[in-house]
């Protein structure tokens, strides 16, 4: 009993680009938003309002958000790491904010400079400002399944952070392999302790492909009832912040397994593809995807 409908997060154009060294230009980058909102998204992640020298690639998050065509049905959001980020972000009318945060504590302080601990206020902070411009807020959890520094992230301790981040007013929570170290086994592990407390609708599930693991752990997710599933077009993604990760599980292959099993999602995936080789061309190398490569094969 797998769900008939389930929503694809498309994390593209902030986790797809943060970690690309080739400035994709803002007018770039708003073609091919543009091309995003067409393909029957409901949600599309933007930019991120963190500190520009940390990010460089995503500098323009302002501009990007004033030039893009906004669909009615679509929702824009990004990623807010303080009230700084949160104050930027409503200057330009984001839709939905995104807190992020780990369960490991050695990448927390790399990817945002603090504690695990001193993170909780900072992000009741961007939550409040956020809730109070009536905005939905997410949060992620990243090295849900393994970290690149501390290794081994106990789920106690990913339970708490969810605890947290619920009560601070997180709507749904996305769980992080920020290095695609996950297996099944592990993902139904872990599901299934967070189904138990919080209940699986509060769920989103973030897979990176480094190992080529995404694809069955996602099916895990669904069998569990998982029904939100982040994806980076192309394949692209990774965060500079942790050695080793690479990119997302590719949109339009969990687009293809998706709609090949009968689930549907509502994206075009002709369209969708579209995008996918706009922004090959724009970076000028071959991104990871297997649709892509196989819609080349056939042009
Ligand atoms: P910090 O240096 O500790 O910041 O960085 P600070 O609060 O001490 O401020 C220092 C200066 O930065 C100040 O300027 C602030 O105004 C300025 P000064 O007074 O010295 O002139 N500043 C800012 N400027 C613009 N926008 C802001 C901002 N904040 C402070 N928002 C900070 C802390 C969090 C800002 C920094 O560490 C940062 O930007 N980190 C972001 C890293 C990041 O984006 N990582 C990738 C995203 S997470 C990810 O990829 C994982 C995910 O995909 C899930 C998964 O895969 O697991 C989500
Ligand atoms: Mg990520």
């Amino acid at each position: 009993n797998l769900p008939k409908r389930v929503t694809l997060k498309e994390v593209g154009p902030r986790d797809g680009l943060q970690n690309e060294k080739k400035f994709v230009t803002t007018e770039q980058k708003v073609e091919w938003i543009n091309q995003l909102s067409e393909s029957g998204l409901s949600h599309i992640e933007v930019s991120s309002f963190v500190h520009p020298k940390w990010i460089p690639a995503l500098s323009d998050a302002e501009q990007v958000f004033q030039q893009i065509h906004r669909h009615s049905g679509v929702t824009y959001s990004a990623l807010i790491p303080n009230i700084k980020g949160a104050e930027r972000a409503l200057q330009v009318g984001v839709d939905e904010f995104a807190v992020f945060m780990s369960a490991s504590e050695t990448h927390n302080r790399k990817n945002i400079n603090k504690s695990i601990e001193d993170t909780y206020s900072v992000l009741k902070e961007v939550a409040n400002e956020g809730k109070s411009a009536r905005k939905n807020v997410r949060g992620y959890v990243s090295t849900v399944f393994g970290c690149p520094y501390d290794g081994h992230v106990s789920l106690e301790e990913v339970k708490k952070i969810c605890d947290k981040l619920f009560s601070i007013g997180v709507y749904e929570i996305s769980l992080g392999d920020t290095i695609g170290v996950a297996n099944p086994q592990q993902v139904e592990e872990v599901i299934k302790e967070v189904k138990k407390e919080f209940g699986v609708d509060r769920f989103a599930l973030h897979f990176h492909d480094t190992r080529g693991m995404a694809l069955a752990n996602t099916l895990v997710g669904l069998q569990l009832g998982v029904k939100i599933f982040d994806g980076s077009i192309g394949g692209l993604g990774g965060c500079p912040y942790a050695k080793g990760a690479s990119g997302n599980v590719a949109s339009e292959d969990l687009l293809f397994m998706l709609h090949e099993m009968g689930i549907e999602t509502g994206v075009d995936a002709k369209s969708f593809l579209k995008a996918a080789t706009f922004i090959e061309d724009v970076l000028q190398k071959t991104l990871p995807s297997h649709q892509l490569k196989i819609a080349e094969g056939m042009s």
